[in-house]
């Protein structure tokens, strides 16, 4: 068995440590949000962030994972409350088939947290490892920018970043 917290939440999975991440979240856990891309670490269809730094669910064993912090799609707000990241992804628009949509969110979510002033040039760098097959990588560029405006202005104002946060 092996002790896995996610969104703040202990979740015991009894599967072999070798498992990925990713077929643990959506085949025990009912966390879909993350997807199924290449399985190779090439896509970021499945990025989640672990501790603080995105990373590939399909290549993560879960074996690695007890004792450290797991943060999903789903711990940065509902459909009814979506947080800052999201709403931005929202407002500008940026999903056309939406496959790829939570992993370029995780990604984004880690990127600003990480560099809360990113510029236009370290979102597209930061932005890299994520792709989009249907071409709206423009307006998820514009999505993560008004996302790092509106996170800026909430940090000042001493607002939550995350709903997980909130909590
Ligand atoms: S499914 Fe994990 S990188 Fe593509
Ligand atoms: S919106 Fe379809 S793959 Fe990105």
């Amino acid at each position: 068995m092996i002790t896995l917290t996610i969104n703040g939440a202990a979740h015991e999975v009894h599967a072999d440590p070798a498992t990925p991440l990713l077929y643990v979240l959506r085949d025990e856990l009912g966390l879909n949000g993350a997807k199924f891309g290449c399985g190779l670490g090439q896509c970021g269809a499945c990025t989640v962030i672990l501790d603080d730094r995105a990373v590939f669910s399909c290549l993560t064993p879960i074996g690695v994972l007890p004792g450290r912090r797991v943060r999903t799609i789903e711990g940065l707000g509902t459909a009814a409350s979506p947080g800052p990241m999201q709403q931005a992804f929202i407002t500008e628009q940026a999903a056309q088939c939406g496959y790829c949509i939570a992993g370029m969110i995780m990604r984004a979510q880690a990127l600003l947290e990480q560099n809360p002033n990113a510029d236009d040039a370290a979102i597209r760098a930061g932005m890299q490892p994520n792709l989009c097959r249907c071409g709206t990588q423009m307006r998820i560029l514009r999505a993560v920018g008004r996302a790092a405006r509106e996170m800026r202005a909430r940090k000042q104002a001493g607002l939550p970043t995350t709903q997980e946060a909130a909590r």
